[in-house]
């Protein structure tokens, strides 16, 4: 691993690949994934930590919440490239900057639309969009050393037309040259041509660093991605997780792997500390409401499952039968030893520790409590238990505006009613309701204390491990006026896990509403704003 940001084409070597993590832009652009600006600072330390080459902290124009996070990111980071995400016009170009520039290696990515369906949409002829490429970048070189481009949709734009925007991006300053497949259009096959196609075609190409981003549309992004690699792309663009809009981004944690398990076929190196992957998984799936898939490559609950009776013989056997990475690879313990109310302070920062959380002592302390409550209500404490204890506590944080105080349900054959006391900004305020249901009363309650019109989308109830003492998860997404946000709570109590989930997606609603973000339409209309 590098303890040197990577800047310059020159200083990357030939079979190491970059790895851009996009979490904290396209990923938080995708419907309901909001992180509080706090989630995204640790969300950056961590990736900090694990190697990530570089981190797209956000797109700084968008609003003063983004602002903030990129620029505090930016002062933080200690070894990875910070950077901000620009439209084609100087407003943006000099917000980012102003974002990024304390960082100890700031980038600035700038993109435009250059397929024919986006020259349509800003009305630029394909001689005005070269002219437009041609001044913003060098706008944004003679601020920054390093200057990323991307022509957005770059997969359905016409090849000649691609050679000559990116040779004039080159000519311009740009030292990463983006390819993005912005809708997962494309196949393999095609990823690795363009990528050829324009490293032989495009004078001063070798002087630049490719990048592939692609987004997983038809389930191809990672294929796509390695692809491009293989065709001469030194950087990957992806999400922990995948998170991203609509079927997501290529998920860091499938290439890395696939090139650490596949350097046979593939011999290019990552800086990844590979063994962090599973803490920063679960980390993003808490904090941004998206649970992970149990069959999910790499860190699917399932992932490392063997539960055939002929699979389990030969991994006992031998390991290697049925798998082609051991879970200590990606940071996950194999053992579950069951915690119980016994269990002190010292057993349960080592077994979170096992399970990729560190903490540091004043959060270990909120743990403990929670945890010894849990351990009274529930005798046996599994691994799946403290992962569902600390999404809890992330999700529900006692400086939330919305709090629940103190809950009474009544159900059964006798009607449903709930009574409930919540603080709402610091003020203590109750009600009582009745509902079709022990849940609805309770919803009813909280939205007599709190009047809103966000429509409930989603209501899901999860058990975290058998037996009728299991704690539930309960997920619930919400939408007003086109935001959507999602909430998530556990307890051994299904109905005040509901209620927790419901008031922290309301709570993560007001972070989404104070977030304006009147030129923040990124793949709309306005994406090219006024220069
Ligand atoms: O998918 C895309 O085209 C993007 C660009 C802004 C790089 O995310
Ligand atoms: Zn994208």
């Amino acid at each position: 691993m590098t303890d040197t940001p990577i800047q310059s084409p020159a200083a990357a070597d030939k079979d190491r690949v970059l790895i851009f993590d996009t979490t904290l832009r396209d990923g938080e652009q995708s419907p309901g994934a909001t992180m509080t600006h706090a989630e995204k600072l640790e969300i950056a330390q961590l990736l900090d930590e694990m190697g990530v080459d570089i981190i797209e902290a956000g797109f700084p124009i968008a609003s003063e919440g983004d602002f903030a996070a990129v620029s505090e990111i930016a002062k933080n980071a200690r070894r990875s490239v910070i950077c901000g995400l620009a439209r084609a016009n100087y407003k943006d170009i000099d917000r980012c900057w102003e974002a990024i520039r304390h960082a100890r290696a700031p980038r600035i990515h700038t993109f435009i639309g250059t397929s024919p369906l986006h020259r349509d949409i800003t009305k630029l002829t394909q001689d005005e969009m070269v002219t437009r490429i041609h001044d913003t970048v060098t706008h944004a070189r003679n601020l920054c050393d390093n200057v990323q481009w991307s022509p957005m949709d770059a997969i359905r734009t016409e090849r000649d037309y691609l050679c000559r925007v990116v040779e004039t991006a080159i000519k311009a300053g740009a030292t990463t040259i983006n390819i993005p497949d912005t809708v997962g259009y494309t196949l393999p096959t095609e990823s690795g041509e363009i990528i050829a196609m324009l490293l032989e075609r495009v004078p001063g190409a070798d002087e630049v660093i490719f990048a592939t981003h692609c987004h997983n549309d038809l389930g191809m992004a990672t294929a796509n991605s390695l692809a491009a690699v293989s065709a001469g792309a030194r950087q990957i663009e992806c999400t922990i997780n995948g998170l991203g809009e609509r079927a997501g981004n290529t998920a860091l944690e499938e290439v890395v792997m696939a090139l650490k398990v596949r350097r046979d076929l593939m011999p290019y190196r990552t800086g990844i500390d590979t063994t962090k992957i599973m803490g920063l998984s679960r980390r993003v799936a808490q904090v941004s409401g998206f649970p992970v898939q149990f069959n999910k490559a790499i860190v699917g609950k399932n992932a490392f499952l063997h539960e055939s009776g002929i699979h389990q013989d030969g991994v006992l056997k031998n390991v290697e039968t049925f798998e082609i990475m051991r879970p200590a690879d990606i940071g996950l313990t194999e053992t579950n030893i069951a915690m119980g109310k016994h269990s002190g302070r010292a057993a349960l920062r080592a077994k979170l520790h096992d399970l990729g959380f560190e903490l540091a002592e004043n959060q270990l302390n909120d743990v403990f409590v929670r945890f010894k409550a849990l351990a009274d209500r529930k005798k046996e404490i599994y691994d799946e238990d403290l992962v569902a204890l600390m999404a809890d506590q992330a999700a529900n944080t006692s400086t939330d505006f919305l709090q629940v105080k103190w809950l009474r349900v009544i159900c059964g054959t006798e009607g449903q009613a709930a009574e409930i006391r919540m603080m709402v900004d610091g003020v203590e305020q109750s009600a009582e309701t009745s509902g079709d249901g022990p849940v609805d009363a309770a919803f009813k309650a909280v939205r007599a204390i709190y009047p809103h019109e966000a429509r409930l989308q989603l209501y899901q109830v999860h058990a975290v491990t058998e037996g009728t003492d299991a704690q539930a998860t309960v997920s619930v997404r919400m939408e007003e006026d086109g935001r959507i946000v999602t909430g998530s709570a556990s307890d051994t109590d299904t109905i005040l896990a509901s209620v927790k989930a419901y008031v922290g997606a309301l709570n993560r609603l007001r972070v989404r509403r104070e977030k304006t973000a009147p030129d923040a339409d990124v793949k709309g209309v306005s994406y090219l704003s006024a220069s």
